[in-house]
């Protein structure tokens, strides 16, 4: 691993989730997000509990007191007006007391209540915080598999991009496609006023996010109608293996709490989300690929998405070839890993979410990767991670070929991982 001050870094991670709490909730970067972020929140959760464990729990009820009463988790929560960010409250216009966008984010809130739980040296806080935001983690989980399975095949759809947290990932080009962007009520971007547009989506795919947004509302953003209705539903394996793996704790934090009528629900939908996931996996790239339910087949995009399920407790054949192509992506692309094949020619080393590295999503690989015994794989990933900030800061992603720090800066969630990776490597030596 590149040399450095270990203290130092941890400072410095530590300043900048401090300098970007806003009491209640943090913000995920100055200018381009300021705002709550529903998984940016939950993630975050994770590096303030080094800190403050009462601050961390309180992350999670601030993000859950927006929960809308059909059981969905927002993605963003407007707290404050800032005319920094587009789309604003005003084109969601969804109508909750507290303005929040109308979709979700990966619901990475199952593990992360595990992790605080199970790590917590305040175990009658941890107790009392955990037992209070369990029935709502369980109310969200069976709202996927109600509204966004509504043929109870096991797997969920997202119906708009930004649900993946993967915005721009190839996965999403072919589905684009069914989205028409007539109609969309002229706009301006403020995501390039803060961030080189090279390293942002392009126009034509935020027409089509917009368009989305128009047409749910038009539905008055009733989710009933909105998974049917929608002419992008996509089943992301990544989001799905986020989905199994937070219902896998939920139940273990169930059975924990003695709650057994959440833990014998859990269990019940992994069973069968667990088996379906299998219907994702592809022969010939060696890993899980997208699904798209509007045109009925799966989707030839070779994505960091097919490599999440090593999170999901797939079988050991399986963690075999995805640790395989982890280490494989990595010897292309010397920091690892990518959020996209470096081998397929739609590889764009800085464009987002279609080539770059994001920590969060090596620290979830890396998890997986150690429960299922590859060990010296997570490890690599994890020091990987940690030379990434040596060379590019506290970036929001990185170019995974030359390790530059893109997009945003002085960024949450990764001054939160690099919280836990710290203390994980401290643990490891
Ligand atoms: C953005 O605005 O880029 C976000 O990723 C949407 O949640």
């Amino acid at each position: 691993m590149t040399h450095f001050d270990k203290p130092a870094v941890f400072a410095r991670a530590a300043a900048i989730l401090r300098d970007n709490d806003r009491g209640a909730y943090t913000i995920p970067t100055k200018g381009l997000y300021p705002f709550q972020w529903n998984w940016d929140s939950c993630l975050t959760a994770l590096g303030l509990r080094h800190f403050d464990e009462a601050r961390a729990w309180l992350e999670i009820e601030t993000l859950m007191a927006h929960q809308w009463p059909d059981g969905m988790v927002p993605h963003i929560v407007f707290h404050v007006p800032d005319d920094g960010y587009f789309p604003g409250p005003d084109v969601w216009r969804t109508g909750r007391p507290v303005p929040t966008s109308g979709i979700t984010q990966p619901p990475v809130l199952g593990f992360v209540l595990h992790r605080l739980f199970e790590e917590a040296s305040d175990r009658a806080l941890a107790e009392e915080k955990a037992r209070a935001l369990l029935p709502k983690a369980d109310a969200w989980h069976r709202w996927f598999y109600t509204m966004r399975d509504p043929a109870g095949e096991g797997l969920v759809a997202i119906i708009h991009p930004w649900e993946s947290g993967r915005d721009n990932a190839v996965d999403w080009d072919g589905a684009l496609t069914a989205v028409p962007s007539d109609g969309v009520v002229p706009y301006v971007r403020r995501d390039i006023g803060h961030v080189n547009a090279g390293q942002r989506p392009h126009k034509a795919e935020y027409d089509r996010y917009i368009k989305l947004v128009q047409i749910f509302r038009d539905l008055a953003w009733d989710n009933a109608r909105l998974h049917d209705a929608s002419p992008f539903r996509v089943v992301d394996p990544g989001f799905n293996a986020i989905l199994i793996r937070s219902d896998e704790d939920l139940a273990d934090l169930a059975a924990t709490l003695g709650e057994p009528a959440i833990e014998a629900a859990a269990r019940k939908r992994l069973a069968l989300s667990r088996a379906a996931l299998e219907r994702l996996w592809s022969e010939s790239h060696s890993q899980y690929v997208a699904f798209d339910r509007v045109a009925g087949r799966p989707v030839d995009s070779a994505s960091v998405g097919g490599l999440l399920p090593v999170l999901a407790g797939v079988e050991a054949s399986r963690m075999q070839a995805l640790a395989r192509r982890i280490r494989a992506w990595t010897e292309v692309a010397r920091f690892g890993v990518p959020s996209h094949d470096p081998s397929d020619p739609r590889f764009e080393p800085k464009r987002y979410w279609r080539g770059p590295i994001w920590l969060i999503v090596n620290y979830l690989l890396a998890d997986g990767l150690r429960r299922a015994g590859f060990e010296e794989d997570a490890i690599l990933v994890d020091a990987n991670s940690l030379a990434l900030i040596s060379e590019g800061g506290f970036a929001e992603y990185y170019d995974p070929l030359s390790g530059e720090g893109l997009g945003g800066g002085a960024f949450t969630w990764t001054a939160a991982m690099v919280a836990e990776l710290i203390t994980i490597a401290r643990d490891d030596s």
